[in-house]
């Protein structure tokens, strides 16, 4: 099966994705204004053909003034389809396939390179080893609590580091590739 699977995502230095209540407000960039510097997002954005994505981030991304992954395949993960299709955007999928089931689906109809977002999502495909490269960028902040991107394993999982580049902004982005699983 030859799928990979991407996770891009920015945490404060304490490791939160997002405050509590799901808010981004320490996030420069997350309200829409134009940032001169992407970080890297849309050569990411460029090399994936398909999200997974969580509910709760759906749900955020709905808010957002325009559609921010036009053009790409989109499956939203929920325990709640396909019972409550929820108004879904044109061109996404709902789902309650477990990652196992739905990457093997995603590769038998060709995909590629999936970028699976969302705290809870990354925590479930990590969880079943399926999580090939994470760049993850450190903001310099403390926002002291929130939802974490990490959470409780079954057993460690081994990285290898492969680039760190540091930004004038004071931003950190770190990638890293997924090595063992035990
Ligand atoms: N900092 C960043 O770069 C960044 C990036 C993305 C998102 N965010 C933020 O992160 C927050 C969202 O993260 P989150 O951890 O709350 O949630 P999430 O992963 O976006 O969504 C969690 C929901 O997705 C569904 N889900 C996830 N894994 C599943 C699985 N294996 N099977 C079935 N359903 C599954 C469940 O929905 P049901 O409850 O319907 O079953 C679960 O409650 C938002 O506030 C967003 O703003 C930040």
């Amino acid at each position: 099966m030859t799928i990979k699977c991407s996770v891009f995502i920015a945490t404060s230095l304490d490791g939160f994705i997002a405050r509590k209540n799901g808010d981004l407000d320490w996030l420069p960039g997350s309200d829409g204004a134009a940032e001169i510097e992407d970080y890297g997002f849309k050569e990411f954005f460029l090399s994936i053909d398909t999200l997974v994505i969580g509910r709760n981030t759906y749900e955020l991304a709905l808010t957002f003034k325009e559609w921010p992954y036009r053009g790409k395949n989109v499956v939203v993960l929920s325990s709640r389809f396909p019972k409550t299709p929820k108004n879904l955007a044109q061109g996404v999928e709902g789902t309650s396939l477990s990652p196992a089931e739905l990457i093997h689906r995603l590769a038998s109809s060709g995909s590629k390179h999936v970028y699976v977002d969302g705290g809870k999502t990354i925590q479930s495909f990590l969880h079943a080893d399926l999580i090939h490269e994470m760049t993850i960028t450190r903001i310099p902040i403390l926002i002291g609590e929130g939802i974490s991107l990490f959470g409780p394993l079954a057993h460690d999982i081994k990285l290898a580091h492969l680039t760190t580049i540091t930004f004038e902004s004071g931003f950190v982005k770190s990638k890293y590739k997924v090595t063992t699983t035990s």
